[in-house]
This record gives structure tokens, sequence and C-alpha cells, in this order.
């Protein structure tokens, strides 16, 4: 049935598309269209008249397609020829200029045919919301057009501190869609960034503008300065140029830190010298230079001022370090990054502390408040198990779960732990893990990314084996957090370590502890599948696709996922948030489920909603089921064939959650093959026993992988292809 309807559709389509093919090749330049009442709302006047060639050329110039000439000579250019049509009769006045033509007559107007078909440019673009890598724009529909199939946005780098060679960006959208947010600009960049119409595979006028990404944070870290001589309280130096592509390189700035604990420096507390004198710090700012004056070498300790900052004479020890740091300013931004010591370790001056009998006793007594407490909730736990246990049993006759024990949910108190594990829980978790040192972590407090269940997540690089591995770092300001909130963070920490190993479960790299915070430390990926997948929305010519992930990998991406997602319920974790969004793609392409428990990282400035993605029944809000997973895995599939669309595009918001009730469903493209398309249809039966689990669905997608050929999934451009609409305002809460 639903086979049967698309394919009338699609003739129909092919139908209108050649008949609009012919009437466009039958036009020709200056055809005489007839002769219609006159109406001048919703034309141009041109004011230039006179003769049909001029008036011709005058629509032309602007797009119209129809030049339409009438009350006393005047050109008008219209999209339509005109409401209504008269005999030829009525259009009688010859045209001043050339009295063979005929331009319009009494209350009549004569009108011809441009022959324009490509669209006119865009009204106007307005770019907003724009950070280091991304930016948001948004446009108007051209006033003058027959038809419009979507617009294509393309970006250009004009000016850039990177020396990489970037390629244009290009994102194509519906003709309903007036906005798009570009991603994985490169920072400090001015792009030069144009809108077209799209008709069919002409391309209308462009409008562009151009926009410049904020600047990023200095990288790669400054060099190491050099060290010439040392004469008692001097030093001197010579400063390496510094290279950074992500903005300009604005301020040099030395560091002195005198190393007699070998203890390097914690950013957040370098000041110039009195701030460190006031503070007892070790370290301080001793000069900010301009680029110009590192050509000569630079003695510090000499006690001038450089922009600010006193040179203050050195003290008389050996153990002294200087370091870089590069301050990069642009447009009221400003970003600083300072060197990674190679030869000293930077060290969090907190932790090598002394313990004072009196913390002992402290530390001792909180510990035995600890073990009682634990106890305590041991006695609760058990007994809720029994009640939930007993409710299990009454609840299963009813509705048999698939999974044979109570999933998780993750926020709230119901996870049920080991019972051995309650013991010193938090110490058998720290053993499991890397505890990283805090000197081998560089966080990037300013960059924040995101927030998490229990922090603020920011950018952060961990210095393993040597190199150097970026990471995302939620800071959880231990101190502050409340014992319950506290129990169940590292209840999720515990989920984590347990999932993590699963090489498509996002990995967490381990955790660093000081006396205030708790680092928890994930693996930080390029891209989320959602970015990649919208960033493939190009037109590959050389193998005439409109996709540059091949089909294969996209099925493997689904595999991936399902593989990963089949490991979370073995875990009995419930993910609720399963989306292209949540997927992060690793930089061997593989994707890892990302995006519950401490891995759910909430955009700074908009909520996701998920609503698109539910099930049914969590719509109605009863208990979570392991199954309403398997829901969101079909929109998921979805999502990904349709190279990151919004499932129900054509719905808004606030209707698209009774309109799923009622039995809506993503539709089928025309490039998803019907097996395919009925593993989707599978995850959204409205009994959620009827649903696969992930077990069955990896062993019915595995052979669409295997396949050869593109028979399920086939990304070939074809005439008149349309990617469905990536609708982001859609995606998030407003
Ligand atoms: C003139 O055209 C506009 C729209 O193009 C239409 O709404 C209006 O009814 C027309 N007026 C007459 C007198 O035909
Ligand atoms: C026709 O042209 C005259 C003067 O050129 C102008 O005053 C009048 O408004 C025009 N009428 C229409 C219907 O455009
Ligand atoms: C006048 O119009 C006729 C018919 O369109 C055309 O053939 C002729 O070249 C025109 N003459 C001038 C002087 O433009
Ligand atoms: C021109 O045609 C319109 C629509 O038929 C009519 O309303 C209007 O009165 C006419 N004007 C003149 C001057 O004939
Ligand atoms: C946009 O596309 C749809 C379907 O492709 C079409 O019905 C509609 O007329 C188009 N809109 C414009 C303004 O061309
Ligand atoms: C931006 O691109 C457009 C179209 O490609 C071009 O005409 C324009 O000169 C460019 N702008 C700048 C500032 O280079
Ligand atoms: C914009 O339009 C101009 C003129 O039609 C064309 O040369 C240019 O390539 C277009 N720019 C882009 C980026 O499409
Ligand atoms: C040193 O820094 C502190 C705070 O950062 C500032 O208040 C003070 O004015 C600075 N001192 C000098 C001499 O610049
Ligand atoms: C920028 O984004 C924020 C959050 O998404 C939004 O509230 C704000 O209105 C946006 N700014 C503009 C100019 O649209």
């Amino acid at each position: 049935m639903v086979k049967k309807t698309t394919m009338g559709k699609r003739y129909c389509i092919i139908y209108m598309l050649c008949s609009l093919y012919l009437r466009i090749v039958t036009a020709e330049r200056g055809t005489y269209i007839g002769c219609y009442v006159l109406n001048i709302t919703e034309v141009l006047n041109t004011h230039t008249g006179e003769s049909v060639d001029t008036c011709l050329s005058a629509c032309e110039q602007v797009y119209y397609k129809y030049a339409i000439i009438g009350n006393e000579s005047t050109c008008f250019c219209g999209n339509v020829p005109g409401q209504v049509k008269i005999p030829a009769e009525a259009c009688n006045t010859r045209c001043p200029k050339n009295d063979t033509q005929i331009c319009g007559g009494n209350n009549a107007t004569s009108v011809y045919d441009t022959d324009v078909t490509a669209p006119g440019p865009p009204n106007s673009m307005e770019v907003y919301n724009i950070t280091e890598t991304t930016l948001r724009l948004s446009w108007i529909q051209p006033s003058a057009y027959t038809f419009i199939t979507g617009y294509v946005v393309r970006a250009n780098i004009l000016q850039t501190y990177s020396d990489l060679s970037l390629s244009t960006l290009e994102v194509r959208v519906l003709n309903n869609t007036f906005f798009t947010e570009l991603l994985n600009l490169q920072p400090g960049s001015l792009y030069n960034i144009t809108i077209a119409a799209i008709n069919y595979d002409e391309e209308g006028a462009n409008i562009t503008t151009t926009a410049e990404t904020v600047i990023g944070t200095p990288s790669p870290s400054p060099p190491d300065i050099v060290v010439k001589e040392r004469h008692g309280d001097r030093m001197v130096v010579h400063i390496p140029e510094a290279k950074n592509v992500n903005g300009p390189v604005s301020l040099y700035r030395i560091v002195v830190s005198i190393e007699l604990y070998q203890q390097g420096f914690i950013v957040e507390t370098l000041g110039n010298y009195s701030y460190s004198e006031e503070h007892g710090l070790p370290y301080y700012i001793t000069a900010e230079l301009d680029p110009d004056d590192i050509k000569n070498d630079f003695i510090i300790g000499d006690r001038h001022t450089y922009n600010g900052f006193y040179n203050a004479p050195l003290p008389l020890t050996n153990d002294i370090d200087v370091s870089l740091g590069i301050v990069s300013e642009k447009n009221h931004v400003r970003k600083i990054r300072y060197a990674e010591s190679t030869k000293k370790i930077i060290l969090n001056i907190n932790e090598p502390e002394e313990s004072s009998p009196l913390v002992v006793a402290l530390g001792a007594a909180i510990a035995i408040g600890v073990v009682l407490l634990l106890i305590g909730i041991g006695f609760l736990i058990i007994l809720r198990k029994r009640i939930h246990m007993a409710r299990l049993q009454r609840g299963s006759q009813s509705m048999p779960l698939s999974l044979s024990e109570p999933c998780v949910e993750i926020e709230n108190t119901g996870y049920i732990e080991d019972e051995e594990e309650r013991v010193d829980y938090y110490g058998n978790l720290k053993r499991k893990l890397w505890n990283i040192p805090r000197n081998l972590i560089e966080i990037d407090i300013s960059c924040v990314v995101g927030l998490g269940s229990y922090g603020k997540f920011t950018k952060g690089k961990v210095t393993q084996h040597g190199a150097q591995t970026p990471g995302l770092v939620q800071v959880i300001p231990d101190r502050e957090m409340e014992k319950p909130d506290k129990k169940l963070m590292l209840q999720e920490l515990d989920l984590l370590i347990k999932t993590s190993e699963h090489e498509n479960i996002i990995s967490l790299i381990g955790i660093c502890e000081t006396n205030t915070t708790l680092f928890v430390i994930l693996e930080d990926t390029k891209q989320s599948l959602k970015e990649m997948l919208i960033q493939s929305r190009q037109r590959d010519l050389q193998n005439n696709k409109f996709s540059l992930v091949t089909e294969n990998k996209l099925l493997q991406i689904c595999v991936d996922i399902a593989r990963g997602m089949e490991y979370l319920h073995s875990a009995r974790i419930i993910h609720k948030r399963l989306s292209c969004r949540n997927i992060v793609m690793s930089d061997s392409g593989v994707a890892k489920v990302s995006g519950f428990g401490l891995a759910h990282i909430r955009p700074l400035h908009e909520t996701p909603d998920y609503t698109r993605w539910t099930s049914c029944e969590m719509l109605k809000q009863t208990r979570y089921n392991p199954k309403a997973d398997v829901w969101s895995f079909g929109c998921l599939m979805w999502e990904a064939f349709t190279l990151g669309a919004t499932p129900y595009f054509h719905s808004l918001n606030k209707d698209v959650g009774t309109r799923i009730l009622r039995g809506m469903r993503p539709s089928q493209p025309s490039y998803v093959g019907d097996e395919l398309f009925q593993l989707c249809l599978q995850c959204w039966q409205v009994d959620p026993d009827e649903r696969p689990t992930f077990t069955s669905l990896l062993q019915e997608l595995r052979p669409f992988v295997e396949a050869l050929g593109t028979r399920s999934l086939s990304f070939t451009h074809y005439n008149g292809f349309d990617y469905e609409p990536y609708v982001p305002q859609y995606e998030i809460v407003s």
C-alpha cells in the first residue's frame, strides 16, 4: 500500500518535471505571451519602457521571467504574466520606439517572456551567533523567481591564520528553509558567504556577505624560550617566533617560575610580580612584549616595566624556569595559552599536602560517618529492591520485559548496585581507572563547551605516553556537592567505567582529583555523527552521488551504534536520548554512543529537544522501557540515511508529539530500499514488545553492510533530487 502511493507520487513528479522541462525549452526570449488586464500589484516597475527589447533587458537583469508593458508603455517585471487574460485586440498600442511591436493598450498589458529560468538573488542575508567554529545565517526568499527547489549556501575562506588550505563549505536546504548553521569553521577566519536559490540543477544569482569567526585558543603550544646567559639577577633570553593557527599572535608573555619544588604554575593564579609577592606564589608574569620586540634578545630582570608588567630582578637561585605565553587578541576577544613545560612538570601545588593530626582525626571521623551512612543506605536499598522485585513479579504477568533485569534509570535513584561493592565504594571505583596526575592535564577553562549533569565541560589535553590526547573534561566541584548528589554521581561514574571499554561507547580517559574538584576526562572527538552527516550533504560529481559518505559506511555506522546499544542494554542502562547528535565519530571513523549519564553534554545556549526521537509510550510518560531506545534507534537510522534530516520536518514542535501518538512516522525516502525501511518501521511498532532488540537488529543490519552494491540504500544523484530538510530549530527547545 505504502509502496504503491510512493510509486504513484514518483511518476507524478517525473511527469511534472518533464512538462516543466518542455515548457522551459519551448519558450524563447521575447516570446509574446498574451494580452492581460493591467494589474500592477506584485510587479516591479522599472520605468524604462518604450520598446519590448529595453523592457526585456531590464527585467532579465533583475531575473524576472515576464516583461509586462502597458499604461503608456511603462515596463513592469513580474513572476506571473498577470491574473486575467483578455482578447488580443485589447492590446492595441504600438510601441513608441518600434511601431511593429505592441506595448499594451487601454487598461491592458502586453506580456513577453524574458526566458529567465534561474531564480533571482535571495533578498537579504543575516549572519548571527558567530562562535569560534560555527555561525548561523538566515535569508529571505528572492522576489524574482518562477520556481525554487532549494537554496545553496557556500562559505569560502578569505583570510585565515591557518596555513591549511581549507575547501569551500557547501550546505543545501529545501525551499521552505530560510536559515542554516555552518559548522566546523576555522577560528579567527574571514569567510565569504554566498547564498543562491536553486531551481532543479540551475543555480540562481547569489548574494554575498562576509563574516569573521571568533579567534580560538592559540595553537600550537608556544615554543620554548632559549636561555643564553645568566648574570646574577638577570637572564638573557631569545624568544622564538610563535605560531598560531586560530588567531593573531598579539603579545608574548614571559613567565618566571622559581622551581624550588619543581611545581610549575597554575594558570588561574598567574599574575604580575606584585600579585605573586602578595599571595606568596613562586611564579609571575615578568613582561609582555609586542611581536616586534622579540627580534632582539630580551633581558629578564632589568627592572623596567613592559606593558604594565614589572620585570623584577631574579632571585639568586639556580632553580628558575622561564616559559612563554601567547596572547591572541582580536575584536575584543582575548585568548591566552601558556607553553606546556617539557622540562619541568606542572603540579597542582595543593596536592602534596602534609596532613596535620587534626586533619587525620577529622578524616577518620568523616570516614566512619560515611561508612555508617552507606550501611544505612544499603539497608534501604535492600528493602527497596525487595519491594521492587515483588512489584516486578506482579507486573511481569501482564507485560514481560525482554531484558532479564530492570534497567537503570540513570537520573533517578533507581540504580541498584551489587551488594559487595558498597563498602569503600569510592576507593574501589578509583582503583578501576587511571587517576591522572593533575600536572598531566591541561584544562582550558575559558573554553566551556557545554554542561554536564554535575559540572561544566571544557576542552582539555592529557599527556599520555609523551603525546597529548585531546579530552573533554567535566569539572565537578566536588566539595560543594550534597551527599545524595555525590553518590549518584559516583554511580554514574561507575556505569561509565563499566561501559566505556566497549569500542562503540565513548571512552573514559580517566579521572583526576584535587581537594576541591573532580575532573572526569572523556575522549574528545572532532565531530558528532550529526555534524558529519550535515557536512556530507555535498555533491560528489566524480561518482555522481549526493553524499560524501558512502552508503556502506553509513550502514556500518548503524551497526556500530547498535553494537554499542546492545552493550549498554546488557549493562542494564537505558540511554533515553539516542539520536545522531549523541553519537561521536572517532578519528578512525568508528561511531561511539555518547550522551548518557556522565557523558551527557548539553550545549551551552540551547537545549536539544528529543521529542522527535521519542517513542509513543514515552510521550505518554510511562516508565522507561529499554525498547524506547529501539524506537529512537529507528529514528536515528532514518536520520542517518537522510544525511542528518530532521524527523517530521513538516511538523512544528508543538504538534509533533500528538501526531506521533496518532500514528505519524517518518516517511520512506526514495533512495532507501523497502527492506531497510522495514527495519525502521519495526522499531516504530506501538507495542514495545513487538520492536526488535538490539541483538536482533544487529543480525538484520549486518547483511546490508556485507551486501555489495547499493541496493538497499543509494546515494546516486538523480534529477530533481533534494535532501530531506534539516531544520535546526526543530531540534532544540524553543
Ligand atoms: C491584481 O493581482 C493581485 C495579486 O497578484 C490580486 O490579488 C488582485 O486581485 C489583482 N487585481 C485585479 C483587479 O485583478
Ligand atoms: C498609468 O500611468 C499614469 C501616468 O503615467 C499614472 O498616473 C497612473 O497611476 C498609471 N496607472 C496605473 C494603473 O498604473
Ligand atoms: C522592431 O520590432 C521587430 C519585431 O520584433 C524587429 O524585427 C525589429 O528589428 C525592430 N526594429 C527596431 C528598429 O528595433
Ligand atoms: C481596468 O480593469 C479593471 C479590472 O477589470 C477595472 O476594475 C478598472 O475599472 C479598469 N479601469 C479602467 C480605467 O478601465
Ligand atoms: C517548494 O517546493 C515545493 C515542492 O518541491 C513546491 O510545491 C513549492 O511550490 C516550492 N516553492 C517555491 C517558492 O518554489
Ligand atoms: C565573495 O564571493 C563573491 C561570489 O563568489 C564574489 O563576487 C565577491 O567578490 C567575494 N567577496 C570578496 C570580499 O572577496
Ligand atoms: C556567485 O555568482 C557569480 C555570478 O553569477 C558567480 O560567478 C559566482 O561563482 C557565484 N559564487 C558562488 C560562490 O557560487
Ligand atoms: C598586579 O595585578 C593586580 C591584580 O591582577 C592589579 O590589581 C595590580 O594593579 C597589578 N599591579 C601592577 C603594578 O600592575
Ligand atoms: C543566538 O543564540 C541564542 C541561543 O541559541 C539565541 O537565544 C539568540 O537569540 C541568538 N541570537 C540571535 C541574534 O538570533
